[in-house]
């Protein structure tokens, strides 16, 4: 045993020694993958559609979910039922290597993305918000969202909706908060909540719906202007995901995905923001959305929320979906205007603007101003 031990140090010792920028990263940090089992249920809504089962299909289903005046949810709607079962949610627990400290971060990844947003690798890593938040000392949960990645899929119309999402991050915190999650064995008295785009939108539903599950959110890549959706719905030529690529082959008709590199350029990057490396990266290792999903999408996102602790909203300056390709359209700006919705209110209510970037933040040559505002007002208000 002692001996093993002296091996396995070693042996790390010498990885650390000849390491390259990724192993040197690992040296720094200690992660675990973990599957966790959850039992969740939630009211799904009934839609009176059939999945699309080709591109053509997929196209019409876009023009109709985009049409300015209408509703296509709400045609659909026949109403609601509750769906229920366990579902498997794969995710990456970090702590940093000087040891944990009193606040967890819950990360939601948002569309066309997995849990390696939070963490991505192009440019060895350069990019990882997880590597910020620890070396701030905060550890951080990043998970696939059910029905997507190495989580549990499931039926693209009638299961993989916003509700039953929402429903895993729930029973994840919960877990979470009662040391109760196989993998993470520390009490942490603080856990805030950062979410990407309709990550961010699940997070803003997790507090409308439970305004005490969080102890401070940060919704990045958000706004409650949902008159740009179309743009992004446009921009983003989809396609059958098992059409775009044999990594995406697996999944069933009705999990759609970007057409082309000119689409995830449009919907995630600005200007003169990027490295063409880095869009290339998130072009080919894009992940889909449901039809499911596309109809349940806004679902809280214009209820009052009374969550009463400290909320950062944190967009690019050039985002499509939520600004429209600029927030300051508009004075306050747009993500300021997220501010009378949390009615409560808020600890702290504070909104900033990207210069420059685009919808994904995390891919934005800004990152570094987006990570350190983020860990900046935790500090300053967890
Ligand atoms: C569209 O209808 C659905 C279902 O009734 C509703 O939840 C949603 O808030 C509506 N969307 C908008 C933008 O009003
Ligand atoms: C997508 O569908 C087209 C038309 O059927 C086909 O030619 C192409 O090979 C498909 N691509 C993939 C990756 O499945
Ligand atoms: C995210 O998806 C990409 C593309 O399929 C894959 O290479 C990567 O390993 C996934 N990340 C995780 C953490 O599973
Ligand atoms: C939210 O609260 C404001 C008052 O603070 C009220 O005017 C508005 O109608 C509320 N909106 C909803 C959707 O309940
Ligand atoms: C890492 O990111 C910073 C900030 O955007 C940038 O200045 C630097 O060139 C990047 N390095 C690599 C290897 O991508
Ligand atoms: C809110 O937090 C930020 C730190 O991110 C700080 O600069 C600001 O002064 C705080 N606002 C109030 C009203 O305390």
């Amino acid at each position: 045993m002692a001996k093993a031990m002296i091996l396995s140090f070693l042996a790390a010792f010498a990885a650390v020694a000849n390491a390259g920028p990724r192993e040197k990263q690992q040296a720094s940090r200690n992660c675990q993958e973990l599957t966790v089992p959850v039992s969740i249920s939630a009211r799904n809504g009934v839609f009176n559609y059939k999945v699309p089962t080709n591109n053509v299909e997929v196209t019409d289903f876009i023009l109709n979910l985009a049409e300015p005046g209408k509703n296509y949810s709400e045609a659909l709607l026949e109403g609601y039922t509750t769906v229920s079962g366990t579902y498997s949610i794969a995710a990456t627990y970090c702590e940093p290597a000087a040891g944990a400290g009193n606040t967890l971060q819950v990360l939601t990844h948002g569309v066309g993305f997995n849990r390696s947003y939070w963490d991505f690798p192009t440019n060895d890593y350069n990019y990882s918000y997880v590597d910020a938040a620890l070396a701030r000392g905060y550890s951080t949960f990043a998970y696939d969202r059910l029905g997507l990645g190495q989580s549990s899929h499931g039926d693209p119309l009638s299961e993989i909706q916003a509700f039953l999402e929402i429903a895993a991050l729930r029973e994840l915190t919960t877990m979470l908060r009662d040391t109760a999650l196989p993998g993470v064995d520390i009490h942490y008295p603080k856990i805030v909540h950062v979410g990407h785009s309709f990550g961010s939108v699940h997070t803003y539903a997790l507090t409308v719906m439970y305004p005490s599950i969080s102890d401070g959110i940060a919704l990045t890549g958000f706004s409650q202007n949902l008159q740009f959706g179309p743009y992004f719905l446009f921009a983003g030529n989809a396609i059958e995901a098992n059409n775009f690529s044999d990594a995406l082959k697996a999944y069933p008709d009705g999990y759609l995905a970007s057409g082309d590199e000119s689409a995830v350029h449009t919907q995630f990057f600005a200007p003169g923001m990027f490295d063409p490396k880095v869009l290339a990266a998130a072009t080919a290792t894009q992940q889909p959305a449901t039809v499911g999903e596309l109809l349940t999408i806004s679902g809280l996102t214009l209820a009052n929320n009374t969550f009463a602790g400290p909320v950062l909203v944190i967009t690019g300056e050039r985002d499509i979906p939520d600004c429209g390709g600029n927030c300051y359209a508009t004075t306050p700006s747009i993500p300021a205007m997220v501010e009378p919705y949390f009615n409560h209110p808020p600890s702290n209510f504070t909104a900033v603007v990207v210069p420059g970037a685009g919808h994904g933040l995390n891919l934005d040559y800004s990152h570094p101003f987006t990570y350190k505002t983020i860990q900046d007002f935790f500090d300053a208000n967890v």
